[in-house]
């Protein structure tokens, strides 16, 4: 969940989406060069069992992310998207069975749910594969999000799309039963000290990061009380790994993928996620070159720790109404099904929000060598928020609106 590799090289384009948006500014678009499917013969196999024919190399394009993932027509004609995930030693895939769980529930969705996934054409849970429709020209959240497109109505209908997840009636008697299992992060144990396996795989940067965590006791403790309240809280169908990159627009509609991390779990993680999201963007887009910004260094090297605050602090509160955006549609949607989230929702999601810099911060440190000033600065967010959630709440934007009856 904290690394996005690829065996490709990252191809930030700005090319012509098919989606047509405007010319004068081009947009982001992050793709790849697809992995070779001579080596992957599992996902053509999948294909022609489904009656969809095969693709071919050529014409293929691949998007970002974790696992391996193809897009293109096949000979049959029809426009799909592919990915492998991790197999198991033993054989099968737990995060394609997480995945198949998510499909089996969504199938219960009412017509017109703002709910939306790229339908699912069939899988290969020996070899882990899942077959979906393409969206073509779909761009992804963390594309509208670098170029300042994923505005307060896109963030709303996250939050009702994310508020029908937590709606799922989860107790389905039907199997495959969503998993229940705690969510993976953050690994507790790692928190006194990284295994020695995993140092030897660790960037300076990121051992830097870690160590941040690891010092910090009154962060440690924080993580544990956050991991105690979300044990106890009320558990619902969460994603569990909700990211920008997680959504797509596609024809003017917002639909989420990629549910490998799928579970009954505390609704506060996506939540959170979100926010944490939409903070970690606001402290790193201010210093990021060609974000919007006229001037400024990278990454916050020359700038003294005042101004980084300053700039940081004005950037969150530009942002923060997205995360209110999200919330109302939120708390819209859980009406509408009539439900209301419980009384600590919001608290934990401040909490979960303040570990996702966290998160976000070890992600990116495994590609530097020492932590930059603004990594260190949205490491000071993230504990301000674990330390003291409920004084978080609203100044992130999950206040309770104004009239509610709780
Ligand atoms: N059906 C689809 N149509 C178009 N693009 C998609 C589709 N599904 C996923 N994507 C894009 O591909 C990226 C990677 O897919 P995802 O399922 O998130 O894989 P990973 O597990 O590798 O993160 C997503 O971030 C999204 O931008
Ligand atoms: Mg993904």
């Amino acid at each position: 969940m904290t690394t996005t590799t690829a065996d490709t090289a990252v191809t930030t384009e700005s090319a012509v989406t098919a989606e047509g948006v405007d010319t004068a500014e081009q947009p982001t678009l992050q793709r790849f060069q697809p992995t070779d499917l001579d080596a992957a013969p599992e996902v053509n196999a999948l294909l022609e069992r489904l009656g969809l024919g095969r693709l071919d190399q050529d014409g293929l394009a691949s998007f970002g992310g974790r696992n391996d993932n193809w897009a293109g027509r096949t000979s049959g004609g029809r426009q799909v998207f592919v990915k492998t995930v991790a197999r198991a030693a033993e054989g099968g895939s737990p995060q394609l069975d997480r995945a198949l769980a998510f499909e089996h529930l969504a199938a219960h969705r009412p017509a017109g749910s703002p709910l939306r996934t790229p339908g699912h054409l069939g899988s290969d849970r020996t070899a882990a594969v899942g077959v979906y429709v393409l969206l073509p020209g779909a761009r992804s959240g963390s594309e509208l999000a670098l170029d300042d497109a994923f505005d307060e109505e896109l963030c709303r209908e996250a939050g009702r799309a994310v508020g029908a997840l937590h709606a799922l009636p989860a107790d389905r008697a039907e199997q495959p039963e969503p998993v229940t299992e705690d969510a993976p992060l953050p690994p507790m144990p790692w928190l006194e000290a990284l295994p020695w396996s995993t140092v030897q795989e660790r960037s300076m940067g990121q051992i830097a990061a870690w160590r941040l965590v690891q010092d910090d006791d009154q962060v440690i403790a924080a993580l544990h009380a956050l991991r105690a309240a979300e044990r106890a809280a009320p558990h619902a169908p969460v994603h569990c790994d909700l990211r920008f990159d997680q959504f797509l627009r596609h024809d003017g509609k917002l639909y989420l993928c990629d549910w490998e991390e799928f579970r009954l779990a505390d609704p506060a993680r996506d939540v959170g996620a979100f926010a944490g999201e939409w903070l970690f963007h606001a402290t790193y887009a201010v210093f990021a070159p060609g974000a919007g910004q006229e001037e400024g260094p990278a990454a916050g090297f020359g700038l003294d720790h005042a101004e980084i605050i300053e700039r940081g602090a004005a950037s969150l509160r530009r942002h923060t109404p997205r995360i209110t955006a999200f919330w109302q549609g939120y708390l819209e949607q859980l009406a509408l099904e009539g439900r209301a989230p419980d009384a600590g929702l919001a608290e934990r999601a401040a909490g979960f929000a303040g570990w996702h810099m966290f998160d976000r911060l070890l992600a990116t440190a495994e590609l530097h060598a020492t932590l930059n000033p603004v990594a260190r600065a949205a490491a000071g967010i993230g504990r301000t928020l674990l330390l003291n959630p409920s004084g978080s709440v609203a100044t992130i934007g999950l206040a309770q609106p104004s009239g509610s009856s709780r």
